[in-house]
């Protein structure tokens, strides 16, 4: 599985310690910044990302910034996108189950990194669901 993950100034931090994390897997990560603590512009960051699992590059995108807000909503602007904004590991897992989403948002000044990190793990790990789930998709996403 390749990942693309992005963050802003307020996500640096948890992005490196996810980064540690997924280099101990067998999973591809394609890391598209930002790289410093200087302060940018967190859509810039988003649809790197959104580019790279819309295109079929990645197969899933993860978002970091202070809440984990304003990655989800710039996110989801791309009709290929179900970007879920998720603070605990039952809604982790049901954005996958229920919703297929393709990005997982987190807010690094919400979450501390253990939780973030099981999370992304229970994330990964999770299937989607059955048709039913597929035929809301459906009717707001292109899948
Ligand atoms: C940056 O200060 C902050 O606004 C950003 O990281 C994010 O929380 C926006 O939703």
């Amino acid at each position: 599985m390749k990942i693309a993950i992005g963050c802003d100034h307020g996500g640096l931090t948890l992005k490196n310690d996810i980064l540690d994390f997924l280099a101990a897997s067998d999973l591809q990560v394609m890391d598209q910044g930002t790289f410093s603590s200087d302060s940018v512009d967190y859509p810039i960051f988003a649809k790197k990302v959104c580019d790279l699992v819309a295109s079929g590059a990645c197969d899933r995108g993860i978002l970091i910034c202070g809440t984990g807000i304003g990655m989800s909503m710039a996110a989801n602007r791309n009709e290929l996108i179900r970007a879920a904004l998720c603070h605990e590991i039952f809604t982790a897992r049901m954005s996958r189950e229920h919703n297929d989403a393709n990005v997982l948002c987190l807010g690094a000044r919400v979450i501390g990194s253990g939780l973030a990190l099981e999370m992304i793990r229970v994330w990964l790990e999770t299937k989607f669901g059955d048709d039913r789930h597929l035929r809301r998709i459906k009717m707001f996403s292109k899948i």
